[in-house]
């Protein structure tokens, strides 16, 4: 039998219950929670609820692992197919699981649609380049449309209803709410069997609340906080979590792009891979990855049809 919250040291059936009720519902969920949100919600002091998430970390042996082991851990990551070669290629495959894979850009560039075509590809079979599961949306700019899944879903073959529900939609309406949605995931991750999870945008929230040089500590540390427990999410369950960002102009840049993703160093360390989209002529689309760990820097082209991403002809 699945291990459950009582069976962590220091976790009675009431505490239990507590934790379920803020959306800790499994030991997954409270290794990676952070123990000052728990302390917060359920008035525990923040010591034993520093013990109980290692405690539960420990039954789950995710302190430490050996370098084979950590191979091993590779070696199940999962590849979600963009629906465009190019793209997939560009990707080594499409777009993995344990990771965050962020696509920033221009207003207008496809980032939005590349959310919704993925929260679509996800749900493929294996042999078909998905991973048999859903997606969890999460919206921050109130640009989802569900109209364009049923287009996306008939182009891969999929009953345009079932592939509606299978995409958990959450409105996010600030930062703080963002960040609330994410903390009490698992039990949604769970239940549907979500592979993908979608924050578009990662920043909009954080950029429009925290305005100003002396608010930029403040803003960074939380927006911290978030793609970490973002990158636990994607760790604990092995699925793939896709952030979108806006760029900013940097009128202090003299040569090279003038603009750049926001979200500063923070973000440039949280996300596994970094997608740059700019338009291009025609039409077309320019993706460009950088700062990988493992792809070398390299350069597609697609564009944005009636059915979704597409590769250019
Ligand atoms: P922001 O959120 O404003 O930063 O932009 P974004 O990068 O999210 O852009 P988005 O993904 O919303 O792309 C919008 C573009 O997609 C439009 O300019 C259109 O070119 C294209 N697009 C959206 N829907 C359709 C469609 O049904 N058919 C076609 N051909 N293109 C579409
Ligand atoms: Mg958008």
């Amino acid at each position: 039998m699945a291990a459950k919250l009582e069976d962590v040291k220091g976790i009675g059936p009431a505490l239990a219950d507590k934790l379920r009720s803020i959306g800790v519902t499994s030991i997954e969920a409270l290794a990676i929670t952070p123990p000052s949100f728990i302390s917060e919600a359920t008035g525990l002091n923040i010591d034993r609820a520093v013990k109980i998430c290692q405690y539960a970390r420990e039954l789950l042996k995710i302190n430490f692992i050996s370098a084979d082991e950590y191979l091993q851990r590779r070696l199940k990551i999962g590849k979600i197919t963009t629906g465009c070669k190019a793209l997939d290629e560009l990707l080594g495959g499409g777009v993995e699981t344990l990771a965050i894979t962020e696509f920033a850009g221009e207003f207008g560039v496809g980032k939005t649609q590349l959310a919704h075509q993925l929260s679509v590809t996800v749900q493929l079979p294996r042999d078909m380049g998905g991973l048999g599961g859903a997606a969890l949306y999460v919206d921050s700019e109130g640009t989802f449309r569900p109209e364009r899944i049923l287009q996306i879903a008939s182009r891969f073959n999929l009953d345009g209803k079932e592939a509606l529900k299978r995409i958990i939609f959450a409105r996010a309406y600030n930062s703080d709410h963002q960040m609330l949605i994410v903390s009490q995931a698992s039990s949604i991750i769970e239940k549907y069997n979500v592979k993908l999870i979608v924050v578009d945008s990662l920043i909009g929230h954080f950029r429009g609340e925290y305005a100003g040089r002396e608010m930029l500590a403040s803003r960074q540390q939380k927006l911290n906080r978030h793609i970490h427990q973002l990158l636990a999410l994607a760790d604990a369950y092995n699925l793939a979590v896709i952030v979108t960002n806006q760029v900013m102009a940097n009128p202090a840049t003299f040569f090279g792009n003038p603009n750049k993703p926001t979200g500063g160093h923070v973000l440039a360390h949280g996300s596994t891979y970094r997608i740059w989209l700019r338009k291009g002529k025609a039409g077309k689309r320019i993706a460009k990855i950088f700062d990988s760990p493992v792809h070398p820097e390299s350069e597609c082209t697609f564009m944005i049809a009636e059915n979704g991403i597409v590769d250019v002809e």
